[in-house]
């Protein structure tokens, strides 16, 4: 496969509902479905009690919307970039069952919802393959919608997610979220270039610690703005830290 483009969207990636029959489920029908919000509010109580950072409506709700702007901007079609935004909101609600393969369970969990509404299993194979593999120790970008997954969920870095009030007792994940004040994901559709813009208060947390802790995520990010077409890149404080 050339990297240097878009790959092919591949047919069953086509968006149904011309001629298929299957109706066209809407992000905002999938926001509103009150089992879905039950999820999304489950899995991040789940996650608070084990520690873990803020992962509720604020969470799934920009990674939503960020997995949408990467494929409109790139070019892709706009049921596309809906159907990574419901796989934005969905994303992470096995965590309500648990932490452990919660991106497969979440998926299996995704696709009961999504059947219920009336989506067809084509639009469901797509949403359900990129939650499944938004994960960055066990996924990797198999679709569109997938690639856009993986790049919005890594790139959401920010102390409003850090949940322990008390600075003394951060580890270093509530450090490295806490320090930073600004993310933002830029996509340059024009020079095909996806940049992690970040503001860190170096006060709180060393760069490195940065690194430490993210290198594996960065590593997803590269491969599904690859598979994507483009080149993804960070930048701290206005320093660009990778090609
Ligand atoms: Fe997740
Ligand atoms: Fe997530």
């Amino acid at each position: 496969m050339n990297h240097s483009t878009a790959p092919a969207r591949p047919d069953h990636a086509s968006p149904e509902g011309a001629g298929s029959g299957a109706p066209h489920i809407t992000f905002d029908q999938v926001k509103e479905n009150p089992r879905a919000r039950i999820y999304v509010r489950r899995a991040d109580e789940a996650l608070a009690q084990i520690g873990y950072t803020e992962h509720g409506e604020r969470h799934v709700g920009l990674v939503s919307r960020i997995a949408f702007n990467v494929l409109k901007r790139l070019g892709y079609p706009e049921r596309d970039s809906e159907l990574a935004a419901i796989a934005g909101w969905l994303h992470d609600i096995g965590n309500a069952v648990n932490r452990e393969s919660h991106a497969q369970t979440g998926a299996t969990m995704a696709m009961q919802i999504l059947h219920e509404l009336g989506m067809g299993d084509n639009e469901i194979c797509t949403v359900i393959g990129a939650i499944g593999n938004h994960h960055e120790n066990d996924g990797d970008p198999v679709s569109p919608v997938a690639a856009a997954l993986i790049m919005a969920d890594k790139s959401d870095v920010h102390r409003t997610r850090v949940r322990n009030p008390d600075q003394i007792k951060f580890d270093i994940h509530d450090r490295v979220n806490y320090a930073v004040v600004k993310s933002f994901l830029n996509v340059d559709e024009s020079q095909k270039q996806i940049t992690l813009e970040l503001t860190i208060d170096n006060e709180i947390s060393e760069v490195m610690e940065y690194f430490e802790i993210f290198m594996t995520r960065m590593q997803a990010s590269r491969k599904a703005a690859h598979y994507l077409g483009a080149k993804f890149g960070v930048t701290v404080n206005g320093f660009r830290l990778t090609s």
